[in-house]
């Protein structure tokens, strides 16, 4: 069991209506006092200064004694509203083990009520840079931080949405809340692990199609598009993952981030399988109507 889903298991109703009324809070307090906090839940400070011990004991919440006794919400805190919304919503019934520390997301493994499989994805935008400047952090940064996250949770659940039903090779949508999102569990192995295929030619245009049909189609390009994005499934079949920051045709500068997703591609096979490939060529078959 992750360290997330036996964090879940300590937490009561009431517990969590102490992190969303603090997530309210969040919009006028950095540490939201203990007071305010109290009048908000109409209880007394002492009870709650009791379940608020235990939410920082367990690491969902943050204090400082400095002025006033403070609380904040912490990364864990965060989660865990996302994943009980998704509890409540009737698409999660359990949290596994973590699949992947990824390079500004966690990715966990799931449990739908009815028995699938699924994995859950957190955004953690600036999460790279975040320890670099953790001295200098303030809390504007951490909320803006949070709030990017949360947008890039709502983009790649909206081009997961749009490109699914085109039958673009993506994970199937499931839900998606605050900095979260559920899809289908990917069961396979990062194109850059690879280091035999049967056919890499075919799979090099296996991707190129199913970029092609993400622009032509729903007119969306990746953007990031790389070996650490794609996943070959056991059958050498392929998913196009981590879409976030994709942009659309029409963006001013649309041509030049097509083109970065190809070029990265093609080195990749070029340098790996010593595939030869005409970039101007799949390119221009990319944006042909046809
Ligand atoms: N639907 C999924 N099923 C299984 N594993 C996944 C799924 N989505 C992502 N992963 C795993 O998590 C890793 C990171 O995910 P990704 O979407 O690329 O985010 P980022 O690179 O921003 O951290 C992937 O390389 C993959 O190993
Ligand atoms: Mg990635």
């Amino acid at each position: 069991m992750s360290v997330v889903a036996s964090l879940m298991k300590a937490l009561k109703d009431y517990d969590f209506k102490i992190l969303l009324a603090m997530e309210r809070l969040h919009l006028r307090y950095e540490y939201i006092p203990v007071d305010v906090l109290a009048k908000q839940l109409r209880k007394s400070a002492e009870i709650l200064l009791e379940h608020l011990d235990k939410l920082h004991k367990l690491g969902f919440v943050g204090r400082r004694k400095q002025d006033y006794l403070g609380y904040t919400l912490r990364q864990y805190g965060r989660d865990a509203l996302a994943l009980k919304h998704f509890v409540n919503q009737g698409v999660l019934d359990a949290v596994g083990i973590k699949l992947s520390v990824g390079k500004e997301a966690d990715v966990y493994d799931g449990l739908s009520p009815s028995g699938y499989r699924v994995a859950i994805k957190f955004h953690r935008v600036g999460r790279s840079s975040f320890k670099q400047t953790k001295r200098l952090r303030t809390y504007g940064e951490v909320t803006s931080w949070y709030r990017q996250s949360c947008i890039a949770a709502k983009r790649e659940y909206e081009a997961l949405e749009t490109l699914y039903p085109l039958g673009v090779k993506v994970p199937k949508p499931i839900a998606y809340n605050r900095h979260a999102i559920i899809m289908d569990i990917i069961i396979g192995d990062p194109l850059y692990v690879i280091t035999d295929l049967p056919d890499p030619q075919h799979v090099f245009y296996e991707i190129i199609e199913n970029v092609k049909k993400a622009y032509q189609e729903a007119s969306i390009i990746h953007a990031d598009l790389s070996e650490f994005n794609v996943i070959v499934k056991p059958d050498f079949d392929i998913l196009i993952i981590d879409w976030p920051q994709w942009i659309p045709k029409n963006h001013p500068r649309s041509f030049e981030y097509l083109k970065r997703d190809v070029v990265n591609l093609s080195r990749f096979f070029t340098r790996r399988f010593g595939l030869n490939v005409e970039v101007d060529k799949v390119l221009k078959d990319i944006r042909s109507e046809s």
